[in-house]
């Protein structure tokens, strides 16, 4: 459904290839923005685009790492040129590791740290000058409830989460009087790629499903409405706000 009024808005999207990326892409180009689908695969970001011009909507796939200053860099540009403008970042760009913080390589800790915050930040840094140009912007940050409680032995994934909240609300504040907005979305556990194996553990996901009130799993939709919803001048007076879409969890 298009509730909101996002027509000719021009909108990237990290890590959109699929999961909850994709299901943002689909959403926003369904509600009239003009999505760039971007992800560390071109052809998959592609297939996206094609799903979106399927559905009467407009895209573009471009590959960006969001370890890659460069890249980043470049895509803005490249978006900026092709479009003149930049209306909505979604970094939603993100992994999930566990594992006892002794017992994990550095490298794999540099990597976590890497992707879901510092890629969330260049892109952000990149993308603020258009948007100051403009005084307009939505900047909507994926953060998660691993943000705001513990999850099962997964220390640097929920220091990330943790900082974007953070972050989220200190930029909002930084960047308020160019109306920029800065919002972010924690969600629970959502079926994506990236909870696969854990909800294919009938244990586990027993085990995670007694946590939810709501008795049921999210969907990528779930978050993508949220999104939108951010996305849209109907949240213009929200500033720094993590809205949390989790069926429940954290509000036992
Ligand atoms: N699935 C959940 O339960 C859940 C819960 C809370 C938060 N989240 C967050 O939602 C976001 C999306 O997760 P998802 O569940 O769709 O996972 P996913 O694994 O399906 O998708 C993540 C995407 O990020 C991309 N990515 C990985 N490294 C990248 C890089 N260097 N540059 C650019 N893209 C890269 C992947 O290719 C993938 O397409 C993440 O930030 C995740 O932390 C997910």
């Amino acid at each position: 459904m298009n509730r909101y009024d996002l027509k000719d808005k021009v909108a990237i999207v990290t890590g959109a290839r699929r999961g909850i990326g994709e299901g943002i892409a689909l959403k926003l180009a369904a509600n009239g923005a003009r999505v760039v689908v971007t992800d560390i695969d071109e052809n998959d970001c592609q297939k996206v685009v094609d799903k979106i011009a399927t559905a009467g909507g407009r895209g573009l796939a471009l590959k960006l790492d969001v370890t890659d200053e460069k890249n980043i860099k470049n895509v803005i540009d490249r978006v900026s040129e092709t479009y003149g403008r930049i209306d909505i970042l979604v970094n939603n760009a993100g992994i999930f590791a566990q594992g006892e913080l002794d017992k994990m390589e550095t490298s794999v800790i540099d990597r976590i740290l890497n992707i879901n915050l510092r890629g969330l930040i260049l892109c952000s840094k990149y993308v603020i000058p258009i948007m100051k140009k403009q005084n307009y912007g939505k900047i909507i940050n994926i953060a998660s409830i691993a943000g705001f409680v513990s999850f099962d032995i997964s220390s640097i994934y929920c220091a990330t989460k943790g900082a974007i909240v953070n972050l989220t609300r200190e930029l909002a504040t930084e960047l308020a009087r160019f109306k920029i907005n800065v919002n972010a979305v924690a969600p629970g556990v959502i079926e994506t790629p990236m909870t696969g194996n854990l909800l294919a553990n009938n244990e586990v996901s027993k085990a995670l499903l007694n946590k939810i009130p709501y008795g049921r799993v999210g969907t990528p939709q779930d978050i993508a409405n949220a999104v939108a919803f951010l996305a849209s001048d109907d949240s213009e007076y929200m500033i720094g706000h993590t809205l949390v879409v989790d069926g429940g969890w954290i509000a036992q």
